[in-house]
């Protein structure tokens, strides 16, 4: 999908469907632009409004030829809802929904007007780039022989068409955001989506690498040698059963050098996960190909921040492995050795996820002195019963940092919900054989999955988040199609461009002004947060 940014001249634009985005029971001036349109079009769009057949509710969309009177042969109109309600994910929302229907007419080229709002531009056009780029994704499928939407045209032109007087250069950086953002969010979906005997750990491992050579992000990859050196007996432990090698992926972002404290994130890895000696029911075991969705979401949020020249470090590891029974597997009633030195019974192998995490959060307080650590898994079922597929779960030690999560959540509407992590659950954890034990019993289900985490993570301020209901989707949404949603991605740039400036970067800053130039050595990527969420029409 080419996004580019056109001054003016709606009805000069020389697109296949031109998109007219409309408030609900609103008058056509309260989407500036339409009005204007409305002239040249002889009064199409107000008869339309007036005859009540097309009434503007979120997502509808009506087709209307033009006749000749404009270049574009087709309007489509597409509800935003009402405008007191309307919100940037309503935009998101309608403009995928504007893009699969222009994708369904086989055309190639489509506009779309800016919907009047007190929104900031930069926010207005990376929320319309991301939600027809989004929307667009196809499941990756591996069908072979004739594919029907082989001979269709592919949408892959979009206009955003700004009225004159609109800064450009504020709307063009948002339509580099939203490409850059929606472009790591579909790389995560291909990965969970695409079956286990290709996405193996090695796999991942080759993809970190190749991102790596495609930015200035470093790749490390640490193997099952590495391993063994640092005593990782958890991660070790779970890939004994596979003969698929564990990898742990280290991807370095660090624009102010190697020195700087940085942000962890670390994301689980599995990359199939049958529940191991504990093996899990037949059905729906397909579905576990998606269990390394967290470790998806590091790799994509370590691209985006790459391309999007974020400010400052951030380490992004994936403990990867499969979680298979074999004779060499591990068994309920083993008990292995961390990194850290601790002493795990492991009660059931299918909780193998806060194995693996265990030896990458321990690693990293470690080996690289993390400032704060956020982690990311599709941890329980116990989350899924909990709080379903609308919120991931979030619990940790990093209360300034679930703040700006929380926030972050109802910007992106990746929301997240607060579970508490009281010390008392951690006594569910205690194993009368070893220090702790994989398991806490039915209670609480999600929670004694943090308190094992929470086991490994030191003093450094950390935030867990369950993502198991978030990650995968059975029911259509406008821009996330079914299967693997990418959730993550969106919520960690967010939250990540939102923490306040580190000291390393408050001294770059400084360098630079030292040196004379009077040019800020990046734009300001939080412009975004100045905005209020509701978009409010002009009357
Ligand atoms: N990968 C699963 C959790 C999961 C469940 C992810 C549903 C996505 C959808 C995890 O490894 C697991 O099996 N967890 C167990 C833990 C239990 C044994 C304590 C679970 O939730 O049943
Ligand atoms: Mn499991
Ligand atoms: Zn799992």
């Amino acid at each position: 999908m080419k996004v580019t940014v056109k001054r003016d001249k709606f009805d000069q634009a020389k697109v296949d469907v031109l998109v007219v985005p409309l408030y609900q029971d609103s008058p056509l001036e309260a989407a500036s632009s339409a009005a204007q349109l409305d002239d040249c079009l002889d009064g199409l769009l107000r008869d339309y409004l007036d005859s009540r057949d097309f009434s503007g509710s979120l997502n509808s969309t009506t087709l209307l030829r033009t006749r000749g009177l404009i270049s574009a042969p087709r309007v489509l109109l597409v509800g935003l809802g009402k405008p007191e309600t309307c919100t940037v994910d309503h935009w998101r929302q309608a403009s995928a929904s504007a893009a699969t229907a222009a994708q369904k007419l086989g055309v190639a080229s489509m506009a779309m007007l800016l919907p009047a709002s007190e929104l900031d531009l930069v926010t207005q056009a990376q929320a319309l780039t991301e939600g027809t780029v989004l929307g667009l994704y196809a499941l990756k499928t591996y069908k072979t022989g004739e594919d029907e939407s082989d001979d269709k045209m592919q949408l892959g032109k979009l206009q955003l068409l700004a009225s004159g007087s609109s800064d450009q250069h504020k709307l063009s950086q948002g339509v580099k955001r939203g490409e850059t953002i929606a472009k790591a969010v579909n790389l995560a979906r291909d990965l969970s989506n695409s079956p286990g005997n290709d996405i193996t750990p090695s796999y991942l491992a080759k993809i970190a690498k190749q991102m790596a050579k495609q930015t200035a992000l470093k790749c490390k990859i640490l193997s099952k040698d590495d391993m063994k050196a640092l005593q990782m007996g958890c991660l070790l432990g779970v890939a004994q059963g596979s003969v698929q090698p564990p990898v742990l992926i280290i991807l370095d972002h660090a624009p102010n050098g190697p020195s700087e404290t940085p942000v962890v994130l670390v994301g689980k890895g599995i990359t199939f996960d049958s529940g191991g000696i504990s093996i899990k029911p037949a059905a729906n075991m397909e579905d576990m190909k998606m269990d390394m969705s967290g470790g998806a979401a590091v790799l994509g949020t370590m691209q985006a921040l790459a391309e999007l020249e974020y400010p400052r470090r951030v380490v992004g590891l994936v403990p990867a492995s499969e979680n298979l029974p074999s004779g060499k597997a591990i068994k309920p009633g083993d008990i292995i050795r961390a990194m850290s030195g601790k002493t795990v019974e492991v009660i059931n192998t299918d909780a193998e996820g806060r194995l693996v995490l265990a030896d990458a959060l321990a690693y990293a307080v470690a080996h690289l002195k993390p400032e704060r650590m956020i982690d990311l898994a599709t941890l329980t079922g116990a989350v899924v019963v909990a709080l379903g597929a609308h919120a991931t779960g979030m619990m940790g030690t990093d209360e300034d940092m679930m703040a700006i999560l929380k926030t972050s959540g109802d910007h992106t509407a990746e929301r997240v919900w607060q579970l508490p992590l009281f010390e008392d659950y951690s006594k569910q954890i205690k194993s009368d054989f070893a220090d702790i034990k994989n398991v806490g019993g039915r209670e609480a289900g999600s929670i004694t999955g943090g308190a094992f985490l929470k086991e490994f993570v030191g003093d450094v301020p950390w935030v867990h988040l369950d993502i198991a209901g978030t990650a995968w989707t059975r029911a259509s949404h406008p821009y996330i199609p079914k299967g693997a949603t990418g959730v993550g991605i969106r919520l960690l740039i967010d939250a990540l461009e939102a923490l306040p400036k580190s000291k390393v970067e408050v001294e770059a800053e400084t360098k630079v002004k030292a040196q004379g130039s009077s040019k800020g050595k990046k734009p300001s990527a939080t412009a975004a947060k100045d905005a209020p969420n509701a978009v409010k029409a002009k009357a």
